[in-house]
């Protein structure tokens, strides 16, 4: 399966600061909004990943993620010019899925929760290995309106999509990680402009619910699915994620930690990458996460 990182846009909602920055570079706590999305592909199993950016900021992403391969993992970039809506990064990144599975996550959505990645698993092999159709994740919200609202019925089929409803039929938002078949590109290709002139994600989801091939996964209570599109919703993210790694002693996205755990690099690895950065917590924390993980094999 491929992956696509969508961290274009303009960030207007949190402008004055995103006027000299990407939003997606902001800092969440302790790392950059980028590693939380970032994370979730790779706990998918996901290696081969495009960034998409904006032309002006692609240089600060390179230098930050480079290559990706200290991860193990393979990154390419790509820019989307305008906000031309979520959907164009297929056409963008149609090279790069090459009629392969696919997931999308955008660069702004934050997942944390128990059995996480055995939900990935889960939702990666409920698409099979040649893949059908696609897999959406649902969570319930107090302001629907602000979204894309799904329904499901009791076999956990996509019966109804819309975006950003004044009406909503339910409270069950549509997360920003998408799951497609090798066909996201060529049905992408097909949609019209929506109102506000971009290709919507939720048109594409839609044609998939059409065909009858789309299931909505509820991530249910107790996840943490953080937005970070308001001054508020970006402090209340970054003390969710200070107050739970303060507690445990973990670190939620920590990108070398999950490489290890996948399997993407070994303990030697993992510690040399954390050596680097020695001198604060978050180089001490890879360093004794690669001495506990060798110590237990
Ligand atoms: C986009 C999608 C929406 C989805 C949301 C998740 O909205 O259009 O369907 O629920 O991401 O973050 P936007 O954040 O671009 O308004």
């Amino acid at each position: 399966m491929k992956g696509i990182v969508l961290a274009g846009g303009t960030g207007t909602r949190l402008h004055p600061i995103t006027r000299g920055v990407s939003k997606q570079l902001l800092p969440v706590f302790d790392k950059p909004m980028i590693y939380y999305p970032l994370s979730t592909l790779m706990l998918a199993g996901v290696r081969e990943i495009l960034v998409i950016t904006t032309p002006e900021d692609a240089p600060s992403f390179h230098r930050l993620l480079a290559d990706g391969s200290e991860l193990g993992l393979d990154l390419t970039y790509a820019t989307q010019a305008e906000p031309n809506g979520i959907a164009e990064a297929f056409l963008i990144g149609e090279d790069h899925i090459a009629g392969e599975n696919v997931a999308l996550v955008l660069g702004d959505n934050i997942f944390h929760g128990p059995r996480f990645s055995g939900m990935l698993r889960d939702a990666r092999d409920g698409l099979g290995p040649d893949g059908d159709g696609c897999v959406l994740f649902g969570y319930p919200v107090k302001d629907p309106q602000r979204y894309g609202v799904g329904e499901a019925d009791d076999q956990g089929r996509l019966i109804s999509i819309e975006e950003k409803p004044e009406k909503p039929r339910s409270d069950r938002a549509i997360t920003g990680l998408y799951l497609y078949d090798g066909q996201a590109a060529e049905l992408a290709k097909q949609l019209r402009p929506s109102a506000r002139g971009e290709l919507e994600i939720t048109d594409l989801n839609r044609t998939y619910m059409e065909q009858g091939r789309a299931r909505l996964v509820d991530l249910g209570r107790g996840f943490a699915w953080l937005d970070t599109g308001t001054h508020e919703s970006l402090i209340e993210a970054g003390h969710y994620v200070q107050v739970l790694e303060n507690r445990q002693g973990i670190r939620i996205a920590c990108l070398e930690e999950v490489a290890l755990r996948m399997g993407f690099i070994d303990a030697d690895a993992c510690y040399a990458l954390g050596e680097k950065q020695a001198r604060n917590g978050y180089g001490q924390y890879v360093m004794n996460v690669a001495k506990s993980f060798s110590a237990t094999r």
